[in-house]
């Protein structure tokens, strides 16, 4: 058995036809869900794919530490921006293992990585967020499918966005208990 079986939390927003990101970026813009987002991963470890860190404008996520997972990328593309770089998964959670808890570690995305993760039975705790709108057109990334069947759902809040009008969210928390 892994080392990482069910150790590690998994953070995403999804629509209500499962898409996470449109043209590699976010599609969606609502404030309340980012704060929600700020406050679950604040002074925790965040990891991310490339794509994901791409997509961040080359800004690493303030109070938190940020970690991109990459096979191409090197240090220099960072731009002495604070990220730290592992080309598995399985490298940066060696690493982290001997400093913290790995619950302390939130992985954000993207689609790829999130489904390597699942694949590999690594996560213990998913915090998904349902976004009351459809997502259509091109070169969009869905959520990657998990078997809730082996999961206990809370429902942890549902808000309508003030800022981003009839924009509705709901959170759930999924906790693996097989
Ligand atoms: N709604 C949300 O909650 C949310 C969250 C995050 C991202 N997003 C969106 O999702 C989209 C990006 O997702 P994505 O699926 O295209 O990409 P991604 O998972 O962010 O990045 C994929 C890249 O990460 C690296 N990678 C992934 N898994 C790996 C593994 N197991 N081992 C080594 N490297 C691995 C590879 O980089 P190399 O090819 O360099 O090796 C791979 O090409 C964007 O639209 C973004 O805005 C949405």
């Amino acid at each position: 058995m892994s080392a990482f079986k069910n150790k590690i939390n998994l953070i995403l927003a999804k629509s209500k036809n499962g898409v996470i990101g449109k043209d590699n970026s976010m599609p969606w813009h609502i404030p309340e869900e980012l704060a929600y987002f700020k406050k679950e991963t604040l002074n925790k470890v965040i990891i991310m794919g490339r794509n994901t860190f791409n997509s961040l404008g080359g800004k690493p996520l303030p109070n938190r530490v940020n970690v991109v997972i990459s096979k191409t990328l090197s240090v220099d593309d960072f731009n002495g921006e604070n990220f730290l770089l592992f080309k598995t998964l399985e490298k940066a959670l060696s690493h982290f293992h001997r400093e913290i808890y790995l619950n302390e570690v939130f992985l954000i995305g993207g689609a790829d990585l999130a489904k390597y993760a699942l694949e590999k039975d690594y996560i213990k705790t998913i915090f998904e967020t349902e976004v009351e709108i459809e997502i259509k057109g091109d070169n969009l990334t869905y959520a990657p499918n998990f078997d809730t069947e082996d999961y206990v759902m809370l429902h942890l809040l549902t808000q309508v966005s003030s800022t981003a009008p009839n924009l509705q969210f709901s959170v759930y928390e999924y906790i693996k208990v097989k």
